[in-house]
């Protein structure tokens, strides 16, 4: 870090780079099919958005439904769907909850988000444009997750779950939602984890690390996985 980048940092935070060479993604035709569509309506980076198809792809064995809580304009969504499209099941279905008004429940652990940021967006739109994207077994719900729109889940199990909320109590109150309804060697991811100005969640996820039924991955890439082991 430079001595210009520690005035902007505070303690415990400074630029992460990845020192690796290996690029997987940019021989996956059909992830890069559907980055392409997804790129221009995500925040998520594309490192991140392999992550997630690669998860999708691999829920063999882990019975359960999909949730996404934190659509904004459904890259991520269109991603994580094309993954399970990908899978030829026709028996799961992909949640996406949002607010569509943007981030709720900012409070004193959350030094960036006061409420309201990211409400760029509506359900019809992104509804379009993941039918244009060419996917159908999706369900798309308007609210707080999980208060007002938790019910509107029909799955008897979840196998996986995208977290990207921003903020610590949203994901506090998401996670304690989804992990009693997760099949053992089921995911979740939570975005953010690391990023400076989602410190809330970041201190949320860390302290998982403390419970017995999981495993918390994170490679300070601004996800962090957290893998049902029982
Ligand atoms: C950073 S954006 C999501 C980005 C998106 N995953 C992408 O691909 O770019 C965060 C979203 O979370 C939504 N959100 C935050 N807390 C929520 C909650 N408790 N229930 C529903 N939506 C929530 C906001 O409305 C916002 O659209």
């Amino acid at each position: 870090m430079s001595v210009s980048d520690a005035r902007l940092f505070p303690p415990g935070y400074g630029p992460v780079s990845v020192s690796s060479d290996y690029r997987p993604m940019d021989r996956d035709k059909p992830f890069l099919a559907a980055w392409r569509v997804a790129r221009e309506h995500t925040l998520v980076d594309q490192l991140r958005l392999f992550e997630l198809w690669q998860l999708v792809s691999q829920l063999d064995g882990v019975p359960g439904d999909l949730l996404e809580v934190g659509v904004w304009r459904g890259g991520s969504a269109a991603i994580i769907g094309a993954a399970l499209a990908r899978r030829g099941e026709r028996d799961r279905i992909l949640y996406l909850a949002d607010t569509f008004t943007g981030v709720v429940k900012a409070g004193a652990r959350d030094p960036y988000y006061r409420g309201g940021e990211h409400g760029d967006t509506d359900l019809e739109t992104v509804r379009d444009f993941l039918h244009n994207a060419g996917l159908s077994d999706f369900r798309l719900l308007r609210g707080v997750f999980p208060e007002e729109t938790g019910n509107d889940v029909a799955a008897d199990a979840l196998s996986f779950c995208h977290i990207d909320v921003d903020v610590y109590q949203s994901a506090h109150d998401v996670f304690f939602w989804a992990w009693p309804r997760l099949s053992t060697g089921g995911v979740v991811v939570f975005d953010d984890y690391g990023f400076y100005g989602c410190e809330g969640v970041t201190e949320f996820v860390n302290t998982l690390r403390r419970r017995r039924d999981c495993l918390v991955v994170a490679n300070v890439n601004g996800h962090a996985l957290v893998i049902r082991t029982q």
